[in-house]
């Protein structure tokens, strides 16, 4: 089963809109050939606006670093799937790590917000992962299995190929403390298991990333492994040389 690659850099709360355009100018310019990859940059909120209109007509795709899972109302501060889609968002992140502990995002909330962008033709960058207090207790299969039952209550078979799975362990976010390619693909071989088991041969169809740590010197190493289909990268992906690199990987 072949499914094609997904780089995604997720720039979190750095580039307003002129470093945004500036160094998506510089990615759009080393892509070029580059077409059997998805690649995705997720911007700061304020910026998709002017991001989604310097990407259309490129290589490049644009997502969203969050989402809110109601359509409309008196939800201050909050932005809606149809806003992302009328940009021309393709993707959002859902549930990063940062907004389990920040933003007390649960299991329940990251599940209403996939299933509002399945409704609303976003597909969902649904991130998933274990602490090192989780992963040294021996709970990480419990961990990941709750948080991916959660995102499983709200997807059919029809929709499960536009959700994207990020295996993201806390611990090596931010850290330069990645997982190693095979300890990260018994991760992923673990995660394709239970989609298989809930959903049959579709499962074969979703691509599961990695993400932590991911520089231009692991990226070809993990995504080599059969069930790495692409990686999430932060720190590195802020640097357009850096990132490029990471996507020609
Ligand atoms: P990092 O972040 O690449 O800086 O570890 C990854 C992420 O948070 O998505």
């Amino acid at each position: 089963m072949s499914r094609r690659r997904f780089v995604c850099g997720n720039w979190k709360l750095h580039y307003g809109v002129l470093e945004t355009t500036q160094v998506i100018d510089q990615i759009i310019r080393g892509l070029d050939d580059l077409k059997h990859v998805d690649v995705v940059v997720a911007p700061v909120m304020t910026t998709l606006f002017a991001a989604c209109n310097q990407a259309k007509k490129s290589n490049l795709q644009i997502a969203a670093q969050n989402v809110f899972f109601e359509p409309k109302g008196a939800f201050t501060g909050e932005v809606s799937v149809a806003h992302l889609r009328e940009l021309g968002c393709q993707y959002a992140i859902v549930g990063h790590s940062e907004r389990r502990r920040y933003f007390a995002e649960t299991n329940e909330i990251v599940a209403k917000k996939v299933k509002a962008c399945l409704e609303g033709s976003i597909a969902p960058i649904a991130c998933i992962g274990e602490t090192l207090q989780e992963r040294e207790q021996g709970r990480m299969h419990e961990v990941l299995t709750s948080q991916l039952e959660a995102i499983f209550s709200v997807v059919e078979h029809a929709t499960l190929p536009y959700v994207i799975i990020a295996y993201e362990p806390v611990w090596a976010i931010g850290t330069g403390k990645n997982a190693t390619s095979a300890g990260a693909q018994e991760v992923h071989a673990f995660v394709r298991g239970l989609l298989v088991d809930q959903f049959g041969h579709v499962a074969n169809q979703v691509r599961i990333l990695y993400g932590g740590s991911v520089n231009p010197e692991n990226a070809a190493g993990l995504m080599d492994e059969p069930d790495i289909d692409g990686v999430l990268v932060g720190g590195a992906s802020l640097k357009p040389d850096s990132f490029l690199a990471i996507a020609h990987a």
